[in-house]
Formats: C-alpha cells, sequence, structure tokens
C-alpha cells in the first residue's frame, strides 16, 4: 500500500511540473505560489535532486530589487484564476502578485543541502541562493517591523497562507467593503464553496489589494497605512526557523557575518514571541497591531511555533495541547480548535487539517524528543492520504477531502513522511 501510494505521490509531482516551476494543482491554482514551491521542493528531491533545486531557483529569480519574494508568480496567462496581473498591477516584466507568503525557503533549502547526494552541486546552488534568502529576510524586518519589536506583522491574510483563519476576523472588520471594484470569482468553478473563503472575506481580500495597488506596492508605506496589520505567531515562527537554517548554512559555507545576523535575529524574535504565549489557552496568540491586543483565537498558527526552536517548557506544553486535540479529533491536526464556537471542519484554514503544516509541527516536535505526539501526527496524515486521496485539505473528524485534488504539497509531504518514517526506502 504504501508504495502504491508513494508512486501516486510522484505522478502528481509530475502531473504539475511545468518544467521550471510547479503549479500547487491545474485549474484552482494555476501558477507558481511561494511557500508551495519551497514545501514541494522537499518531496521533489526523491525524484530528481536537480529538479527540487530548481523549483527555489525560479522562485528567487522572481525576487523584487528591494528584496520581497512574491506569493505568486503569474508565469504565463490563465483565465482561470482571480485575482490575476491585471488586478495586481505590479509592473513586473512576468508579473507578480504585491505581497509575499510564509519564508519557508530558508528551511527547505538547508534540508536540501543537508541531504544532498551531489554534496558538490548542492553546495554551489545553496551558496547563490544564500545571499537572496538574507535579502528576502532583511525586507522583512525593514518593511514589516518598523519599531524592531523581532517580530514581523503580516498585512494581508493571504500572506499567512491561512487565507481564512478565524484569527483575522476581528481585525478583517476594520476593512472596509466600500469601493471595491466588481469581480468575478473562479475559485468556486473549481471547488465546493462551502470549503472556500466567503464573499464577504474575498471583498475584503480585493480591499486591501486595491489599497496597496494605490500606493504602487512602495513597501515603506504599506505598512501604516493598513488596516491590517497582524502579528502571526506562526508566520513569526516559519520566519524564526529559516533564519536559524540561514544562520547554520551561512556557517557551513564560511559566510561568517551573514551566519552572525541571521543567528542574533532569530535569537531575538524567539525572546519576542514569548509575549504571544497565552497560559489560558496554552499556545501562543496573534497579536493585532493596528489594537495593541492578542487575538484571543485557538488557530493551529499558535501551535507552529514550536518548528523554531522554542524553549522546552513551551515546546512541552505544545506536545500535549496536540495530544489533547487528538482525543477530539480523528486526524492531528486541526487549524483551528474544535471547541471553538467558530471551528468549521471543511472550510479552508478554519478547521481543517493540512499535511503542510502537519509536516512543521511534527518536524520540530521530533527535534524537542516528543516522538509519540509526532508519530501520531505522522500516521494520520498518511491515514488521510489512503482514505481521501491528495487532497489540498481534509475534514479532520472525517477525513474527507476537501478543496483542490491532487495537490503538489501534499504529495510532496506524504514522500517526507513515508522516507522519514522508513515506509519506502
Ligand atoms: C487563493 O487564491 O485562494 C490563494 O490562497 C491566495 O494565495
Amino acid at each position: 500500500m504504501t508504495s502504491k501510494i508513494f508512486d501516486q505521490a510522484v505522478e502528481i509531482l509530475e502531473r504539475n511540473d511545468l518544467g521550471h516551476y510547479t503549479v500547487p494543482t491545474h485549474g484552482l491554482y494555476p501558477f507558481q505560489w511561494n511557500w508551495d514551491s519551497a514545501l514541494s521542493s522537499l518531496g521533489q528531491y526523491y525524484v530528481d535532486e536537480s529538479r527540487a533545486w530548481t523549483e527555489i531557483e525560479t522562485l528567487f529569480a522572481h525576487q523584487w530589487d528591494d528584496g520581497m519574494v512574491p506569493h505568486i508568480i503569474f508565469h504565463k496567462d490563465d483565465d482561470g484564476y482571480y485575482p490575476g496581473p491585471d488586478v495586481w498591477q505590479t509592473n513586473r516584466e512576468v508579473p507578480t502578485t504585491g505581497i509575499t507568503q510564509p519564508p519557508v525557503a530558508g528551511f527547505a533549502v538547508r534540508r536540501l543541502l543537508d541531504r544532498a547526494k551531489d554534496k558538490h552541486m548542492a553546495r554551489r546552488r545553496a551558496a547563490a541562493l544564500l545571499p537572496k534568502i538574507a535579502a528576502w529576510h532583511d525586507w522583512f524586518y525593514r518593511a514589516r517591523d518598523p519599531e524592531h519589536t523581532g517580530l514581523v506583522a503580516i498585512l494581508h491574510p493571504w500572506e499567512s497562507g491561512r487565507d481564512n483563519s478565524v484569527d483575522w476576523d476581528e481585525a478583517f472588520e476594520r476593512v472596509p467593503t466600500e469601493g471595491v471594484e466588481e469581480f468575478q470569482r473562479r475559485d468556486l468553478h473549481h471547488a465546493n464553496p462551502a470549503h472556500r473563503p466567503t464573499q464577504e472575506q474575498y471583498k475584503r481580500y480585493i480591499w486591501l489589494v486595491q489599497l496597496f495597488r494605490s500606493l504602487n506596492w512602495d513597501y515603506t508605506k504599506l505598512h501604516d497605512a493598513s488596516p491590517f496589520q497582524v502579528v502571526d505567531p506562526g508566520f513569526n515562527a516559519i520566519l524564526l526557523r529559516s533564519s536559524q537554517d540561514l544562520a547554520a548554512m551561512a556557517e557551513e559555507l564560511g559566510e561568517i557575518e551573514l551566519a552572525a545576523e541571521a543567528r542574533a535575529r532569530a535569537e531575538k524574535g524567539l525572546l519576542a514571541l514569548n509575549k504571544l504565549w497565552s497560559d489560558k489557552r496554552q499556545q501562543y496568540l496573534c497579536f493585532d497591531r493596528v489594537s495593541g491586543e492578542l487575538i484571543d483565537s485557538p488557530s493551529i498558527g499558535g501551535l507552529l511555533p514550536v518548528f523554531a526552536h522554542i524553549d522546552k517548557a513551551h515546546s512541552a506544553a505544545i506536545a500535549h495541547h496536540i495530544d489533547e486535540l487528538g482525543k477530539r479529533v480523528k486526524y492531528l491536526v486541526p487549524s483551528h480548535h474544535p471547541d471553538d464556537k467558530n471551528f468549521d471542519a471543511a472550510r479552508y484554514w478554519r478547521g481543517p487539517a493540512w499535511l503542510i503544516v502537519n509536516y512543521m509541527i511534527s518536524d520540530g516536535l521530533k527535534r524537542e524528543g516528543h516522538y509519540d505526539t509526532a508519530a501520531r501526527i505522522v500516521s494520520d496524515s498518511v491515514k488521510l492520504i489512503e482514505t481521501g486521496g491528495f487532497a489540498e485539505y481534509f475534514d479532520p473528524m472525517t477525513g474527507e477531502p476537501c478543496g483542490g485534488l491532487h495537490f503538489t504539497w501534499t504529495a510532496a509531504m506524504v514522500i517526507e513522511f513515508l522516507k522519514l518514517t522508513g515506509e519506502v526506502a
């Protein structure tokens, strides 16, 4: 069974491979997405080591001069997606969006380097990517941490990757809908509307795009102008882990200054993250920079920090929290706490389980020695695929496959899980 699943996963990677980049899935997401590519490269490595590097290199080939790495690269036209380049108007030769996504590339590149069979090639390609990853991280601290707190804000829910999380509901109330241009959603042609964000949320997504566009995507203006500025612990944890990995790679490759800078940022960020811990919830919470308050919403964003070398006490509390969640759901890890009134088992980031998050959380738990919790997450992830196929996400109660099908990063994570558990040699 496991080797059949492995072969199916490889087929999905091949089906979605357009040569130098991979689409998350045809139809629903027909371009290159930032964190999809970084995480998918880990599975690609087992199929074609060189191709895995190409995936990340293509992403960074579209980095902006200011250091930002965009969330979507519109390599070619496709009317099947909204909002396309004409909405973003970022004036790039190859159009991109003007916002970013979770900076997981630093982590992915280190993993490719550590695993490399072709060490010479890997060191050369990692060395070329290093300054680009560093420039992206620099951009974050310039553009998204103007007061030098050590943590960065997202200005659009799409940046978090967790588009419609309950975490954003209150802050999103501040985003108006007046003046939003008429639009036709395309996602609803490709996926069940009950699994997708609502129309009200879409209007606000587009209002923010229009605001940023009116500021010519000038990062020095966007942060303060945005009515939505949220410090997401999950997003920050990914940046911190990538900074830790960047520092380790830089040391290995003799870039001592770069290593020291990345290490210092990671240490400062980890200390700042402590301020987001909630004793009541036994997890981290988002912080709303506009209201100046923590957002009391028990989502997976507050469990993800275990990915980033947090201290022993907090990682033990998160392991325990996930064990408790495991008694409430059939398949770990739900993206929102099932006891919360806003939990919605099948709707995108308001409840479903996602294999990429499962992968990052289980990776962190293992590093901290919480092997049983990590093993349950991995085994639930493989069971989800056995029963539901390679869907975008899954109902954590029933295992129902949700969203898009034939999903690249789901396939990549399955390959990772099967290799890591040794179920496939
Ligand atoms: C979408 O279009 O649904 C994407 O999540 C935006 O990144």
